[in-house]
């Protein structure tokens, strides 16, 4: 399902380069449901980057569902990204004057679905993630724990294949946390692919999760 072999990233600006990955190599089966632990810097984010074809390797390559995503064109990566990709951001990506319904609608957009269904849709992630009564709301005024239901929300409306979530519980409380890894589990049984970069020690030892993949220094070391 996912495919990482050899990857090398590196970040270059007019003052220095930044080696953020050296030498990767992994793994992810469809219905897999994936950990990625290490410090601050490792490497996690980048990885995720990579699989969403937000970015591309330096050298290495990246196979999505039997696509080599790092080989593609930005316009189909970018169409790929939409139709199979739940991708929940370290720091959300929401557009910060919309309501929460449209927030969540944008992925929604290009698919052409009959309105009641969307609304069916939109309004099924907002009960699922207790954000409805905010469904008016302008992001901006939500607190950090609402905006990051309202991106866990966006990213799983289009019912994606893979989900990659970065940090996801890093402002949910106790009892939210739970109930996302209750969803994370439900998918995961219904063929989802899960990866998940995390400091957050609920998901080091979780029954659902399959396998932890620790980095350090820009390498997966165990
Ligand atoms: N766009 C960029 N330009 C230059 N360097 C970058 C860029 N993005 C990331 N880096 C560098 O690459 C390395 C890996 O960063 P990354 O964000 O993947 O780490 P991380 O493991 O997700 O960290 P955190 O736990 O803090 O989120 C870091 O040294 C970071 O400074
Ligand atoms: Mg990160």
């Amino acid at each position: 399902m996912i495919m990482l072999r050899d990857i090398r990233k590196v970040y270059t600006s007019a003052s220095e380069e930044v080696v953020a990955l050296k030498n990767i190599s992994l793994h992810v089966k469809v219905g897999e449901f994936c950990v990625l632990k290490g410090a601050s810097g490792s490497g996690k984010s980048t990885v995720l980057s990579l699989i969403a074809g937000l970015s591309k390797p330096s050298s290495g390559e990246v196979m999505v569902d039997g696509k080599q995503i790092s080989k593609l064109p930005d316009t189909f990566s970018a169409h790929f990204r939409r139709r199979n990709i739940g991708f929940i951001f370290q720091k959300y990506h929401l557009i910060p004057t919309l309501s929460v319904k449209d927030n969540i609608i944008v992925p929604l957009i290009p698919e052409n679905l009959p309105l009641a269904q969307i609304e069916q849709r939109v309004q099924n992630v907002m009960e699922k993630f207790s954000i409805a009564h905010k469904a008016t709301s302008m992001v901006k005024y939500l607190s950090g724990g609402e905006q990051q239901r309202v991106a866990i929300a966006r990213a799983l409306v289009n019912h994606p294949k893979i989900i990659l979530a970065d940090e996801p519980t890093a402002n949910l409380d106790a009892t939210l946390s739970m109930e996302l890894m209750t969803i994370f589990e439900m998918l995961k049984n219904e063929g989802v692919s899960i990866i998940v970069a995390t400091h957050d020690p609920l998901f080091f030892d979780l029954a659902c999760v399959d396998s932890i993949k620790e980095m350090k220094n820009g390498e997966i070391v165990s």
